[in-house]
């Protein structure tokens, strides 16, 4: 097999065949391909598309490429949640330790953020101690111990997904959904849950901007998953402005930290439930009561126990940023829009995110709102509060901002939109 026939039927508009998928994905992931022929790949499939049966069929060698997890020998059911990513979404943080609570094993692999999108590993990383590299044996002596684990995918788990997945990030290739699909998919198959919750973003601040995009997305990881033998569910949620209050790492931490004492925004609540009903229901726990589990204390004390499982203080101070800006509303009435987008970019600028793969993060970095789309502001009132131990970056997340926020005077221009637009 030549890699540059494979290239060329794509180029072309052909179908691929088993062979030439298991063929490319192998050679590449021993280094057999170049990443420039890699890359012309990609760009031949994000321009021409692949059918249902070429994505299972890549999809699946990209978990051929490495090892698989095996959950079996844990007493609970396992369930898993994956965000295609968003702005201020947090909710992988409280949604953990409060499914755990409720009976099920929570195996999260999660990610570092990249661009305007923050990671879960970032977050959790601004508690003091806590470490994101577990081996195989700590992950599941940690599972077995608490029910809920959120760690870093280990280096043999779809190896293929993550040389191509670096690649398509400096080729502009991320944003095809057959690529897409079969990233999230490999590495979750791979990882060995028996249901899953897929949350497809859908808005100014995910990968899909429009719903078409997201439920065509959603659709290929639910039949994935299904055909792989994991129960595969998946809700569309907007992300057309942030969730919660917060966008940067320790600002989100202590927001889920309230959400587990009970409190917190609206939205972090409601679709860490609703996700969680999800994932308790695929995992066959039908009566759990997951609200119970925030009211009764049983959530927090699960997360507590996660947190100091991989070294973190549960009760240490979180870091915080040695700058602040305050960002004032510039005319009284109703806040219409707080676009997700700009407030990401302005969050990554202030160095809560980071531009290339190698980059730290500040922890204290971020972006605190102190109003939501549909209420009402006064002219002069604190907006958001920019948190930066680098003042410099001020002004390029000001850049940022431009044009994210409308106040509409008369307040009609404001339609409310519900979390969970579709299941
Ligand atoms: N997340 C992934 O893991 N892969 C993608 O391709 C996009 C988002």
């Amino acid at each position: 097999m030549d890699v540059i026939s494979v290239i060329r039927t794509k180029r072309d508009r052909g179908r691929l065949s088993d062979e030439q998928i298991d063929w490319v994905i192998d050679a590449y992931t021993k280094g057999e391909v170049a990443d420039e022929q890699m890359s012309a790949l990609a760009m031949a499939i994000l321009l021409n598309g692949m059918d249902r049966a070429e994505i299972a069929r890549w999809t699946a060698a990209m978990i051929a490429s490495g090892e698989r997890m095996d959950f079996s020998s844990l007493p609970r059911p396992t369930a898993d949640k994956h965000s295609t990513g968003g702005v201020g979404d947090k909710i992988t943080l409280p949604l953990a330790p409060l499914v755990a609570a409720c009976g099920a094993a929570v195996p999260q692999l999660s990610g570092r953020g990249l661009g305007h999108t923050g990671g879960t590993l970032d977050k959790l990383e601004s508690i003091p101690g806590w470490r994101a590299l577990l081996s195989n044996d700590e992950m599941m002596g940690v599972l077995r111990d608490v029910g809920a684990v959120i760690c870093a995918a280990g280096d043999g788990l779809a190896p293929a997904d993550k040389k191509l997945y670096a690649l398509r990030d400096v080729t502009g290739t991320v944003e095809a959904i057959p690529l897409i699909a079969s990233s999230i998919m490999s590495k979750k198959i791979a990882e060995g849950t028996g249901s899953l919750v897929l949350d497809v973003k859908v808005g100014s601040g995910a990968f899909m901007k429009n719903r078409e995009d997201a439920a065509e997305l959603a659709r290929t990881m639910v039949g994935l998953g299904t055909d792989h033998g994991v129960r595969t569910v998946a809700l569309l949620t907007d992300m057309s402005t942030p969730l919660g209050l917060t966008a940067g790492n320790a600002l989100e931490v202590r927001e889920s930290v309230e959400v587990l004492a009970g409190g917190g925004p609206a939205d972090v609540v409601e679709l860490t439930l609703a996700l969680a009903r999800e994932m308790l229901d695929a995992a066959g726990l039908k009566d759990a009561d997951p609200a119970k589990a925030l009211r009764d204390g049983s959530a927090m004390d699960h997360w507590r126990r996660m947190i100091a499982a991989q070294g973190g203080d549960p009760d240490a101070a979180l870091p915080v940023a040695r700058e602040r800006h305050v960002v004032t509303a510039s005319a009284s009435g109703v806040l219409t829009a707080l676009d997700a987008y700009a407030v990401g970019v302005a969050a990554w600028r202030l160095g809560a995110g980071r531009a290339r793969k190698e980059d730290p993060v500040q922890a204290g970095a971020g972006i605190e709102m102190h109003a939501k789309p549909g209420d009402s502001v006064t002219a002069g009132q604190p907006l958001l509060t920019l948190h930066t131990d680098t003042p410099e970056r001020f002004e390029y997340a000001l850049a940022a901002l431009e044009g994210g926020v409308t106040i509409s005077p008369s307040g009609t221009a404001y339609e409310p939109q519900p979390i969970v637009l579709e299941r």
